[in-house]
């Protein structure tokens, strides 16, 4: 099995979708998602390769200036795929792409569950006493 990362390869929002379904997380209007994607600094899909029949089985995106900060979201390993190294590629590979092109700081909000994940591989939980704090349109 070839897998494949990708920031150019265009992602099938219905997919893309089901993916992020398939790790227990709501549906959302598929124009609203084209358009946040449109405006993400960085799109990387994770493809399980086959030159017919490809298919996304991770992805990641971030938003940010490109420049000082920018933030990671929607990290998702297909339930069938996880535990194999693969989510912890994905990090590295998101974490790369954003130091090559200069940006030195980047934050996550991690679901509780997933603490772990991000500590092990070197990020620090709200650092010099930081809370995050979330407004919500009513
Ligand atoms: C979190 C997620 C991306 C991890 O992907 P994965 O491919 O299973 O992770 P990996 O196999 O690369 O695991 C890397 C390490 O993290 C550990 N790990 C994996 N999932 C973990 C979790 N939920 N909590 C704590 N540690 C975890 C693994 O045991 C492994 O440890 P090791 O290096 O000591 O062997 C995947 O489980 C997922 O998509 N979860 C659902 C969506 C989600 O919660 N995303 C994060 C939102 S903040």
């Amino acid at each position: 099995m070839t897998l494949v990362f990708s920031q150019t390869r265009p992602f099938d929002l219905v997919e893309l979708e089901q993916l992020l379904a398939s790790v227990g997380w709501s549906r959302r209007p598929v124009r609203r998602v084209r358009r946040a994607l449109d405006h993400s600094l960085l799109k990387v899909g994770l493809w399980r390769h086959d030159s017919r029949f490809p298919r996304l089985i991770g992805f990641a995106r971030c938003t940010g200036d490109g420049i000082l900060e920018a933030t990671v979201w929607d990290v998702a390993v297909h339930p069938i795929y996880q535990g194999s190294g693969l989510g912890k590629k994905l990090m590295a590979y998101i974490l790369q792409s954003l130091r090559e092109i200069g940006v030195r700081r980047v934050t996550l909000f991690a679901d509780p569950g997933v603490v772990s994940f991000y500590k092990a591989q070197g990020w620090i939980l709200e650092p010099r006493g930081h809370k995050c704090a979330f407004w919500y349109a009513n």
